[in-house]
């Protein structure tokens, strides 16, 4: 397995342009099921999550090129509707198939999603919502097996936000018999994008950006193009990078907007920013203030940045605390981090940190995908060598991670086992 070996303590220069996001690639390519044709989605991050997402589309009967950021699909003969455990169980997001081959087909056989290292990851939700909609759900076998002939608008009310509900929810009702509405909706960039993309391709969705959307069923939908959003939590991860390296550094190809919650954080620490059009640089500070930061959904924290501005704190002149609200296990980066000399404990899911003058590199290990960018923020600030092994985690999420940080000065090298 790849590992990183990271000689830290450079300091970083230049710009680095964002990729598209990972989060609102994976449930447009899903959505294309919706429909019979050829799409074109645009700006779509080569990373293992898109790359497993296409292999179970074609597992489905899709036909898919992807090349330099642009992927064709053809759904013409997508008809099988099963997503299998063995391709299931690398990727949670493959229950996003199950709305639109329910919606589609009528029928869907999803293997049931394993846990991953932060959190049991339920999927009651997704389930709750095709039930509402009239499906019949069964799960047995380790299979989610779903059937309804016709599916019909319902109100859906959900006692938590829940991004990838909200996905599977809108992707099921866009082409249900009557008025679905959908409250407490998530209201995370990516949903947006993915309301974009269904009403272009004809559906008829209002409340966009807000936490109450309105579907009214169509009896069909008609392949289009879309772009994919640039990536808000890669974007962060690079400012953070600037951040923890004392390093004035721009990142492009990112939407401000995006990232309102992250740059007031940051702001409080001390850290100043020049934002115009599509770009901000962030102007270092010597000294990092602590911050304390809750992880809510957008737009407030986001769960996706709290490792990496973990990472940064362990280098504030004081203490500060963490909690986190979204999932119960997203504190495996701590002991990594400690490591590295931090001082972080833990009280139920609150993260205590206790800033230090210096991290010193080590051996670590990654559990996830936004804990590994925790440690390569981590190893680009410490004295010395840090090796992170398990760097197949950060492959899922981040595009050429090592080569845009290597382009901003930083030294580090992919080194197989
Ligand atoms: C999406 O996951 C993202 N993944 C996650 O990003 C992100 O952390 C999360 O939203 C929160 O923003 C993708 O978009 C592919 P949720 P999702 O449903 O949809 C509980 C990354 O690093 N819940 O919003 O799985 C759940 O356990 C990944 O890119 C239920 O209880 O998250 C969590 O506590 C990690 N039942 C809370 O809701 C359900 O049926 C929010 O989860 C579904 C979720």
């Amino acid at each position: 397995m790849d590992k990183f070996r990271i000689s830290g303590r450079r300091k970083l220069s230049g710009n680095v342009a964002i990729s598209g996001s990972k989060n609102a690639a994976l449930p447009i390519m899903v959505a294309s099921l919706l429909a019979s044709g050829k799409f074109k989605i645009e700006n779509v991050p080569n990373l293992r999550d898109t790359r497993t997402m296409a292999k179970l589309l074609r597992m489905i009967g899709a036909k898919i090129d992807f090349s330099n950021g642009e992927m064709k699909i053809d759904t013409t003969n997508a008809k099988n509707p099963e997503a299998p455990y063995d391709l299931v169980k690398t990727m949670r997001a493959s229950i996003y198939v199950l709305g639109p081959l329910l919606a589609k087909f009528g029928k869907a056989k999803v293997s049931f999603p394993g846990g991953c290292a932060i959190g049991p990851r339920p999927i009651d939700l997704h389930i709750k919502v095709m039930k509402e909609l009239g499906a019949n759900v069964e799960v047995k076998h380790g299979y989610i097996q779903a059937e309804c002939n016709q599916l019909v608008g319902n109100k859906i009310s959900f006692q938590k936000r829940s991004v990838g509900a909200t996905a599977n929810a809108l992707m099921a009702s866009v082409l249900a018999k009557g008025e679905t509405i959908i409250e407490n909706a998530a209201q995370e960039p990516e949903i947006s994008n993915l309301i974009d993309f269904l009403n272009k391709m004809g559906a008829n969705i209002k409340g966009n950006g807000t936490d109450i959307l309105r579907i009214s069923g169509v009896s069909k939908l008609n392949p289009v193009e879309i772009e994919i959003i640039p990536d808000r939590i890669e974007a962060g991860t690079f400012l953070l990078a600037g951040a923890i390296t004392k390093s004035e550094i721009a990142i492009t190809n990112c939407i401000p907007e995006h990232l309102k919650s992250l740059i007031e954080k940051l702001e409080q620490a001390g850290f100043k920013f020049e934002i115009k059009n599509n770009e901000i640089k962030i102007i270092p500070v010597k000294t990092i203030r602590p911050v304390d930061i809750i992880t809510k959904p957008y737009p407030d924290f986001p769960t996706d940045l709290q490792a990496q501005f973990m990472a940064l704190m362990t280098l504030s002149n004081g203490k500060c605390f963490i909690e986190e609200t979204i999932f119960q296990d997203r504190f495996m980066h701590i002991a990594e981090l400690n490591r590295l000399d931090a001082d972080i404990r833990i009280e139920k899911n609150i993260a205590i940190i206790n800033g230090v003058k210096s991290l010193s590199g080590a051996e670590v290990m990654a559990s996830d995908l936004r804990a590994s960018a925790a440690l390569v923020l981590a190893g680009l600030a410490a004295k010395g060598e840090t090796i992170i092994h398990r760097i197949y985690h950060i492959d899922r999420g981040y595009e050429k991670i090592e080569e845009k940080l290597s382009n901003l000065g930083a030294k580090i090298e992919r080194i197989g086992d």
